[in-house]
């Protein structure tokens, strides 16, 4: 079968100057760590986000790893967050042998319902972790309300979602803590992998840098650069022995390439996602993510539900996009507590009812930033003929 339409393996690609940029920063590099690239991405993408403190780390799921520890989560805390996601979001939380209980989706945005996040919350929850999902953020103005109602704390998950906005604030602004993912296949891309943590508070701030780096800080009052050595090697937080998460600076450089011109690029992805919307609005059958008149979506991804007529169903979509137009479509994502990871590790039994809906016949259509116009057509006529099939139409 000859495949015309697939998910890309890399979203953003660079431009020939932003790769002749990099080439010139590996040929005059002083350092490839802990230097001045890493400072101006990390200064930058505070700024944009709009936040106090960014700090450059290898993954969202190292940054999700330093929140799960900053917010100080112990063996049976309750940890709030949608099974409707990517594993990452949860694991750092299960490691620290937390509790999860999972939160129902919304089922038009197909993200977390704050009105069953507030019947959830007990008086051993600690930490909400919304999940900005394929680009379109929560509810956070009520998530920081049940949070302050409730004395916890809320660590955004923006893997999905960097410049996407709520009521006019960029996620990853609103709770104690913003994890953004850069791996290959996000908006924004430091060459593969790589991600960001953001806090408004400064009283994290050494914290993070002690966990982040090895511990290496420096010696207080130190009077010879040499003695007593070094840095010192500290224990930020009792108990928790630092990591080496931090992002090299050649992927900061493109990091910072990228987030220049992200407005334009997620600007594309938002009007790409329209021009197939639109031109699909006569199937009701198919409903993409609902998004609010207050939200600004990423589009990091483009699910749909499949909901057909004469007992057709989304895996006969699927099946029909793939044999008959050679368009891979897939389904999105498994629902955590189905996992025997999950499962083995006290996550069974999930009580989402609209996740469970969502999974049976949710389907997610190949995006890229900037994709080709002959393939957005391409999508679009073959879904139109596979949906007019499904019906008995064709
Ligand atoms: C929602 C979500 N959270 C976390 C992650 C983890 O990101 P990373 O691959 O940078 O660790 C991802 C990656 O796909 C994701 O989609």
């Amino acid at each position: 079968m000859d495949l015309k339409l697939d998910f890309p393996g890399i979203q953003t690609r660079l431009t020939d100057s932003e790769v002749d940029i990099i080439c010139e920063g590996i040929k005059s590099a002083k350092s490839l760590s802990m230097g001045p690239n890493l400072k101006a991405f990390e200064d930058n993408f505070a700024s944009f986000v709009g936040v106090e403190n960014a700090f450059g780390v290898s993954s969202a799921t190292a940054a999700l790893e330093l929140a799960a520890i900053l917010c100080r989560v112990e063996e049976g805390d309750e940890v709030l967050l949608p099974a409707h996601t990517f594993a990452a979001t949860a694991l750092p939380f299960i490691r620290r042998k937390a509790k999860i209980v999972f939160v129902d989706i919304d089922p038009e945005t197909f993200v977390m319902d704050t009105n069953d996040l507030a019947k959830k919350v007990t008086n051993k929850s600690k930490v909400i972790v919304p999940v900005h999902l394929y680009g379109l953020p929560v509810k956070m103005d009520v998530v920081m309300d049940i949070a302050s109602k409730n004395g916890l704390l809320v660590v955004e998950d923006c893997a999905q979602a960097p410049g996407a906005e709520y009521c006019g604030k960029k996620v990853g602004s609103w709770g104690d803590f913003g994890c953004f993912s850069f791996h290959g296949q996000k908006n924004i891309t430091t060459l593969g992998e790589g991600g960001m943590l953001t806090t408004n508070s400064t009283k994290y701030v050494e914290e993070i840098l002690g966990l982040r780096k090895i511990g290496a800080r420096p010696f207080l009052n130190q009077k010879k650069y040499w003695q007593p050595a070094m840095s010192n090697i500290i224990e930020a937080i009792p108990g928790e022995i630092p990591y080496n998460f931090a992002m090299g600076e050649i992927q900061a450089l493109a990091g910072d390439l990228i987030l220049k011109r992200i407005g334009k690029i997620n600007e594309v992805r938002r009007n790409q996602a329209a021009q197939i919307i639109d031109a699909l609005s006569d199937f009701s059958e198919l409903s993409f993510q609902k998004v609010p008149e207050n939200c600004l979506s990423a589009y990091h991804l483009f699910p749909a539900r499949y909901e057909g007529s004469n007992g057709k169903t989304r895996d006969d979509l699927i099946d029909l996009l793939f044999t008959k137009y050679g368009i891979k479509t897939v389904v999105q994502y498994y629902p955590l507590y189905k996992y025997e990871l999950f499962i083995n590790n006290g996550c069974s039994g999930g009580n989402c009812p609209e996740t469970d809906r969502f999974f049976d016949n949710m389907i997610s259509f190949p995006f890229a930033s900037d994709m080709d116009p002959k393939d957005i057509d391409y999508l679009i006529s073959s879904t139109k003929s596979a949906m007019k099939e499904l019906r008995g139409e064709a």
